[in-house]
């Protein structure tokens, strides 16, 4: 780009940046969302760290929150209230370290002490206290000059008026957060758009009765000007301030070095939902007041302290296109394509839309702005359209008649249980003739939990197919190793590999091999109740449409689903043929051997990580030797396999549950 297109796309942003600044901070009514916001200033930031010509004065990197409002008189702050620069992750708080290191010329290794303090989402006010008399209350408007609302601070119940206490300085500035609760924003929230707005625009209330109304909180954090005070740590500040008659966080905490830093961080961005307010950072401040003396500050930061963000949940993006994928069942999921976002420190650029109806729902179109949410390992998905921004002449998405795969007409189920239709639309092919199905079915063939082929992942199924060397299950074992070794990426050791993980999945028991096939509603645990039924592979190979699938429903545990599911499956004549085939390349290891293995009627779970192995293997190790492996921790349960970082409520319950609680090594040599 041009440089003088790049600084015409700059200041365009930079304007845009400072008109919602006028709307969040002067009118406490924003036209965008949070993150919208913090794309913006970002997007700013990042440009101007990438061409060192960018710089304008309305910078966000060179000012902090906007000009007060001009509705109240201003005073100057007697100390500048600053900003603090924030850390997403590790590589965040290393360098922030690194630069307190350089600075003081210390050992790179020290190890520092922080006041760890909840960084709580509301606005900053200073409170002016003269003999003990709170004479004056200031906004943090631009840092430097703030906004006088001392009326409105008297409003606040958290806020002492008069401080007899002994040691309380005799001029001093006290800083802290106001904000509200969540149970109080319930009451008012038409009016604003989230709890800090609503909190900045009670303070601002030109008229204190009416801030007196809405039930403000403040909590106490730190001192601006001070005559002389005597405190040569935070933490006892914080101790202070509580003695003086400040509410404080009961979450305040002294933490050591790094690593306990991000421990604590993860506990706590855990439980911050249970927090009737909203918490959006972890402050970490430099314990030692005379370092954070020594440290001084940055244009608008200080440099001894800086703010550790929770991830966001979500973020604005762009729908580029539909895209309907076809699943292993025939399920038509329609997908977003979105213009790259980062929530959170990932970037998403795909969201399910779920179904159909869904899509209804929410009226949600290509070319429309969304927010996309992602939670933990929730697949992130979109919850809102906003509709201000939808272009004119965008259409309503039709969802498709036929299958995109193979144009057959899709279908509604009907649930015999629920008396209603399926919301999901599916493709009724049974067997392989519609080329999506086919290639996900074999996705699930080569699966951990199914044949288990080591180093044969989904996106080889996918290359191989397009190079049509499978088609079928049992082409996996009529491969053509010359042509795969001349592929890119391959050679003679990765075939050799490969040869030998096929050659050892070819032994398997009954259960693995029916569960293998992919038949809809025939999991693992129907898998196993099934092969008992049909005891070994040469009666599964006669099966066919004329089969009496009722017998299966003396089986406890099959039900009228799974037998229309199997009438289905075996009607179908690829179904009957692969399984003909596969008869050629796969031994069956006889179920009798499972019976009497060393941990004959042994249950067990795992917990943490293990060692050099998989869960998936260490499963089957068990279910080989006759063990049986419990997915919840119960009386039931005889031993909890413990490997590293175990979750700690789980072997706390076994624990009270006086269950066995072993070690993998252990584990190894009750096999031994
Ligand atoms: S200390 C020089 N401590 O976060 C240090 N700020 O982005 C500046 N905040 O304006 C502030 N909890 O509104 C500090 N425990 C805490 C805080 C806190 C919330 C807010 C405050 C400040 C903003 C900085």
């Amino acid at each position: 780009m041009e440089k003088l297109e790049i600084k015409k796309k700059y200041l365009i942003k930079i304007k845009e940046l400072n008109k919602h600044n006028l709307h969040y901070y002067q009118e406490s009514k924003p036209l965008i969302s949070d993150g919208e916001y913090d794309k913006l200033k970002n997007d700013i930031i990042e440009l101007e760290k990438k061409y060192s010509y960018l710089r304008a004065n309305l910078s966000p990197s060179s000012i902090v929150g906007f000009r007060p409002s001009k509705s109240f008189s201003k005073a100057k702050h007697r100390e500048r209230m600053l900003s603090l620069s924030n850390a997403f992750n590790k590589d965040d708080l290393d360098n922030f370290e690194k630069k307190i290191f350089n600075y003081l010329n210390i050992k790179k290794k020290t190890i520092l002490e922080y006041s760890v303090e909840p960084k709580i989402d509301g606005i900053s006010a200073s409170l002016t206290y003269k003999n003990g008399n709170l004479i004056s209350g200031l906004s943090r408007g631009d840092g430097t000059e703030g906004e006088l609302i001392t009326e409105n601070l008297k409003t606040i119940n958290d806020i002492p008026k008069i401080i007899k206490s002994e040691n309380f300085p005799n001029d001093i500035d006290i800083r802290g957060e106001v904000f509200i609760e969540n149970k109080d924003f319930e009451k008012i929230k038409t009016n604003f758009a989230n709890p800090r707005n609503a909190a900045s625009g009670t303070l601002r209330q030109k008229n204190s009765d009416e801030t007196k109304k809405i039930p403000l909180r403040f909590i106490a954090y730190s001192f601006g000007y001070c005559k002389n005070i005597k405190i040569s740590k935070q933490s006892e500040l914080l101790i202070s301030l509580k003695k003086w008659g400040f509410k404080t966080s009961k979450f305040n905490k002294v933490i050591s070095g790094i690593p306990d830093l991000i421990k604590n961080h993860k506990e706590f961005e855990n439980k911050r939902f249970e927090i009737d307010y909203d918490v959006d950072g972890l402050v970490y401040k430099l314990n030692d007041i005379e370092l954070q003396k020594r440290l001084g500050f940055v244009t608008n930061a200080p440099r001894w302290a800086v703010a550790h963000k929770f991830s966001a949940k979500s973020s604005i993006s762009k729908i580029l296109n539909i895209e309907i994928q076809v699943g292993r069942t025939g399920a038509l999921t329609p997908v977003a394509k979105i213009k790259p976002v980062n929530i959170g420190g990932v970037v998403v650029s795909n969201a399910t839309l779920h179904n159909e109806d869904e899509i209804n729902r929410k009226d949600i179109r290509i070319g429309d702005t969304v927010e996309i949410e992602r939670a933990g390992d929730v697949i992130p998905h979109v919850i809102s359209v906003d509709l201000k921004k939808r272009k004119k002449g965008s259409r309503k998405f039709i969802f498709p008649k036929i299958c995109p795969s193979c144009k057959s007409k899709v279908i509604k189920e009907y649930n015999f249980q629920t008396k209603k239709y399926d919301a999901v639309k599916r493709c009724p092919t049974e067997g392989y003739e519609c080329e999506k199905i086919a290639i996900e079915k074999i996705k699930h063939f080569i699966s951990k939990d199914a044949l288990n082929i080591d180093g044969f992942g989904k996106k080889v199924v996918e290359k191989f197919w397009d190079l049509k060397l499978i088609r079928l299950p049992q082409d996996l074992f009529k491969l053509d190793y010359n042509k795969i070794e001349k592929l890119e990426g391959w050679g003679k050791l990765s075939v050799s590999n490969l040869k030998h993980a096929i050659n050892k999945s070819t032994k398997l028991t009954l259960d693995k091999l029916i569960f293998s096939l992919g038949i809809r509603h025939i999991g693992e645990k129907n898998a196993k109740l099934i092969s008992q039924h049909i005891g070994n592979f040469d009666n599964l190979t006669n099966i066919s449409s004329e089969y009496d699938f009722n017998s299966f429903l003396n089986t406890d545990g099959i039900g009228e689903t799974q037998i229309k599911s199997l009438e289905k499956f075996f009607s179908n004549t690829t179904n009957l043929n692969v399984i003909k085939e596969l008869k050629n390349y796969i031994g069956i290891i006889e179920s009798d051997t499972k019976f009497s293995g060393k941990f004959k009627d042994k249950t067990f779970m795992f917990t943490g990580k293990l060692n050099g192995m998989s869960r998936a293997e260490a499963k089957s190790i068990i279910e080989k030797n006759s063990g049986k492996i419990l997915s919840t921790i119960s009386n039931k349960l005889d031993h909890l396999i413990i490997g590293e970082k175990p979750t700690n409520k789980k072997v706390n319950l076994a624990k009270e549950l006086n269950i066995n609680i072993i070690s993998q090594k252990e584990w190894k040599k009750m096999l031994d």
